[in-house]
């Protein structure tokens, strides 16, 4: 049995950890951490929760890994950042669901979260969690550096087609619409009710942080330099992500040859759905699951590919993917307490 730590248990991706992790055979919860609720049991503040577990939350400050195997690190970022080497002290591994181990590069981090990066020399232990791209380097890390949503749905949708020749690299662009749980569960005037409620707004168009760490993985794995166009939306829903990519194809394809191509690249996946022939990715069909489900369409009069992209944010963009992660760091099957079907409606 793994002895768990939760850091930021208070929050919405601390919430899933914890979720995931009571209904989990292999895992114990040792500790969970909230500055606002310190003192108080986790019951009381998430009462969903109640009869399951009761332990009580901890300042960050009182509690030690010296007891876990695994702590995860559900704060926000910068936070992360100096917290980090303190719980990968004795031996424990650090799962960090924030966005400070992601970028291999310091320079890079600068540059889109305008502070210097604390611990640049812990970035290169750092593993990316995509367990799909990474998955026996995840297996032997003490750091992993678990994936932003937007980047998860993203990555999943065009690592098949930028693994090809037939890719035109530079013509990727990528639209996105996000739940309002993506923002976490401090109040801001941006997700209030009434701000977006029957409303859907682009925001940080080019500008988003998640946008250097799509291009680090896409790069990595076309091995050259791959930039791309993100438009991020906001949409007034609690929860889920769709991901609309377009890419330019060198050469024709058919739809059936491209679909086939991406049943092969993801025929040994366990949380990666290619959907038949004529199929939409549908955000309601992976609600509260740790699936990714990938439609592959192509525009034959602009010879381009059209790849749709669902997940849930807080599962497989967050908490679920952490626990696919933790199940690989532990030996053990890396579906295990993930394989259950999303709810629907
Ligand atoms: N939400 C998503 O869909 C999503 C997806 C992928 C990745 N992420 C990333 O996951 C991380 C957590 O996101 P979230 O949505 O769960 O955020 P959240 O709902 O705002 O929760 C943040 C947690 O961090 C704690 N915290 C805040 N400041 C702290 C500090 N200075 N010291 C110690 N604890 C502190 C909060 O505790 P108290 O306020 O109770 O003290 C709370 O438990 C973020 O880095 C986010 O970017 C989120």
């Amino acid at each position: 049995m793994a002895k768990i730590g939760i850091a930021g248990a208070s929050g919405y991706t601390g919430f899933e950890l914890l979720r995931l992790l009571t209904n989990h055979p292999d895992a114990e919860i040792v500790f969970l951490t909230s500055e606002t609720y310190q003192g108080k049991e986790i019951s009381k503040v998430f009462p969903s929760i109640s009869g399951f577990i009761d332990t009580k939350l901890s300042s960050i400050e009182s509690v030690s890994s010296d007891t876990c195997d695994i702590v995860f690190l559900a704060l926000p970022h910068t936070t992360s950042m100096e917290k980090v080497p303190d719980f990968l002290k004795g031996g424990t591994k650090v799962i960090d669901l924030s966005a400070d181990y992601r970028l291999k590069d310091p320079a890079v981090f600068k540059e889109w979260y305008s502070i210097p990066h604390q611990q640049p020399a812990l970035l290169k232990d750092a593993v990316y969690g995509l367990p799909e791209i990474h998955r026996e380097k995840i297996k032997a890390a003490r750091l992993v550096a678990n994936p932003g949503c937007y980047p998860t749905s993203i990555t999943l949708a065009l690592a098949p087609v930028v693994t090809e020749d037939w890719a035109d690299l530079s013509s990727i662009i990528v639209d996105s619409k996000s739940g309002i749980s993506g923002a976490g569960r401090k109040a801001s005037l941006n997700t209030q009710f009434s701000e977006v409620n029957e409303g859907v707004s682009a925001y940080n168009i080019a500008v988003h942080r998640h946008t250097p760490e799509i291009e680090q993985e896409l790069s990595a794995l076309a091995k050259t330099n791959v930039q791309i166009s993100f438009s991020p939306h906001l949409v007034p829903m609690t929860r889920g992500m769709l991901s609309t990519v377009y890419i330019n194809l060198k050469q024709d394809k058919s739809i059936e040859n491209l679909i086939e191509h991406f049943q092969k690249f993801y025929a040994e996946e366990p949380f990666v759905r290619i959907l038949p022939l004529g199929e939409y990715a549908n955000s309601h069909f992976t609600l509260s699951s740790n699936f990714c489900d990938i439609g592959v369409h192509v525009d034959k009069r602009n010879r381009r590919a059209i790849i749709t992209s669902a997940i849930d944010n807080l599962i497989k963009g967050a908490s679920g993917q952490a626990v696919q992660n933790m199940n690989l760091m532990l030996g053990i099957s890396e579906t295990t307490g993930l394989n259950f079907p999303g709810i629907f409606p």
